[in-house]
Parts: structure tokens; sequence; C-alpha cells
């Protein structure tokens, strides 16, 4: 079918109580891993390109790809700009018939971000493209803060509420405990669920969850059996997910765990056939193991069958 509003996805997500699963694509390996993985399960699902995925393959190229797909299939797949940092871009994506936008103003002083996303809201909306806005940072790994650092770093749920009724967003991304990346924990994961809680009572909108990748130990042996180094890297647990799914996130953001599954693939194949260089052998079982990534999503944010 064509591509679907991300705002109707995830107002059902919403009302439905679960989330959507937003990937991140950089190729096209990536656009089929995905679809196919939520065809497979009949999950809605939500494709995303950052702005160096559009520097990377250019922004008709990714649209075209993932346009061309889902109309082949019968899921609601929904075509989103991830962290929209430069107005130009933001625009493009909108002419270019993206479905929503992020604007990702989340490091500017606050007064700023508002400004920046009113306005971003304000063409959007005209266009019929729905827009999500983040507040409060993701900090890196918990290596390189303190406690009290990272915590100055959350959402405030009070400035949410202003900040949602003085933007007009149609989902917000409040900072609560992830970090983008292989390595946002040193111990056990855990996300500020009270904060959450609060911010979903005081919004009453569809919440998103940034760096959630589950970076979990099959995905970590695979990448390190193969060559990555990955030691110490750890993720969002599934239970962890599951809770801030329960408590109000309705779509849950992936790239790192699509990436080591990629490379894991590609070094696979490479090291155990010294004989093989034609790329379908190569990218085909990369694509594989990030089908197999997807649908484990899919099944712990339960939008199976949605
Ligand atoms: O949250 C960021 C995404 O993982 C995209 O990363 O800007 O390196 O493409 P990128
Ligand atoms: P991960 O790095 O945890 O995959 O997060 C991706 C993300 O938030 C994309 O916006
Ligand atoms: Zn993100």
């Amino acid at each position: 079918m064509a591509l679907v509003s991300t705002k109707e996805i995830l107002e059902k997500a919403d009302k439905g109580g679960y989330a959507v699963g937003a990937f991140n694509i950089n190729n096209m390996e990536t656009v089929i891993a995905i679809i196919d993985g939520a065809v497979e399960l009949n999950s809605p699902v939500i494709v995303e390109v950052s702005e160096g995925a559009i520097r990377y393959m250019g922004i008709k190229m990714a649209v075209g790809m993932v346009k061309s797909l889902a109309e082949e299939v019968p899921i609601p797949v929904a075509l989103h700009l991830d962290h929209g940092k430069r107005w130009d871009t933001v625009i493009d994506a909108i002419e270019n018939g993206f479905t929503s936008v992020m604007i990702d103003a989340s490091d500017k002083p606050y007064n700023d971000n508002v400004e920046i996303t009113k306005k971003v809201v304000d063409v959007a909306h005209k266009a019929g493209v729905s827009v999500e806005a983040e507040l409060g940072r993701l900090p890196g790994s918990e290596d390189e803060l303190s406690v009290e650092e990272r915590e100055a770093f959350l959402v405030d749920p009070e400035q949410a509420e202003s900040f949602v009724a003085q933007t007009g967003i149609d989902f917000l991304a409040p900072a609560i405990g992830t970090s983008h990346g292989a390595f946002k924990f040193k111990g056990e994961s855990k996300l500020d669920f009270e904060r959450l809680k609060l911010v979903k009572e005081k919004t009453q909108i569809p919440l998103v969850l940034h760096g959630a990748s589950s970076v979990n130990e099959n995905l970590i042996e695979t990448a390190i059996k193969y060559g990555i180094e990955l030691q110490g890297a750890r993720g969002l647990s599934d239970d962890i997910l599951r809770r801030a799914v329960r408590e109000g996130i309705n779509k849950v953001n992936t790239d790192t765990d699509l990436r080591i599954a990629f490379t894991a693939g590609i070094r696979k194949i490479l090291l155990e056939d010294s004989r093989v260089f034609d790329p379908r052998k190569i990218l085909g079982p990369a694509r594989d193991f990030m089908k197999e990534v997807v649908k484990e999503r899919i099944e712990v944010l339960g939008s199976v069958n949605k």
C-alpha cells in the first residue's frame, strides 16, 4: 500500500498499548530486511533515515526504495526523517514525501528549541506531515558522565507539558536514560520510569524512545566471533523495553543492532569463504541477519498482527 501517516500508526499504537519499531536505513539491504521482517509478522513499521544516511545515498534514492517496496506489501509503512537538524533537510524531506520528520533542536536552549520546532510544525502540518521533537539530551555511554551530569540531561516533565502545548508536535522523544550506540550502560540497563510516567500523564501524546537498541548477548557473541571489537557493549534489555512500552512509549528507534548484524553477516561470509566475491553472496546473509533483528524487536514491542 502507499506510505501511511506516521501519526496514524502511532496514535493507534498509543490506544492499543504497544509500540512500533522505527528502524534506520543506510542502503537497499536494510530497507528490504526491515520491510520483509515486518511483513512476516504482519506488523506496521516505520522506516527512518538520518541526515547522514541522506548524505550517503541521496534523498531520492531513500524515498524511491522505501516507497516502491511499501507499495508492494500489505502492511502499513511510514517514512520518517530521524534527527533532522538542518532546516533545508527537513523541508527536503517534507517535499519528497516523508510522512513525518523529527526536528532535533534538543541541544539548543529551551526557548530556541520551542521556536525552531514550532516553525517546523507550521510547515509540516500544512503538508500533512507529522512532527517529532526531543527534550532533554541523550549523552554518550555511562563512562563519559557522572550520575549527576546524566541526571541533568533528562527531560523535565513540566517542561514537556509546556513544550507540547507551545509547539503542537505530534510525538515527543523524552530523554529518560538511554544513549545512542553500542555502549549504553556499565551495569544493568535502567530507565527513569517515574519520569516517563509523568511525561506521559502530562503530554498525552505518543512518546518515542531513542537509543533503544538491545545490543543483546547473542548479537555481541556473534559479532565478537566474527571479529568485531564489542567487548563491554551493552544495550537496553527486553524487559526494560517492554516496561517502557507499558508506560507509554509508542515508537522505538533501532539503528545500532542493525549495524552490528549487518557487519557480522558480512564478516562471517568473508571469513568463512575466501573464494566469495559476488556481492549478493556477501550482502544476502547480512540482510538475513538484520531481518532477524527486526523480527525480534517487533515481537518485544507487541506490534505483531496490529
Ligand atoms: O540516532 C542516530 C542514528 O543512529 C543515525 O546515526 O547520524 O550516524 O546516521 P547517523
Ligand atoms: P541506537 O543507537 O540505540 O540503535 O539508537 C538509534 C536511534 O535512536 C536513532 O534515532
Ligand atoms: Zn536517535
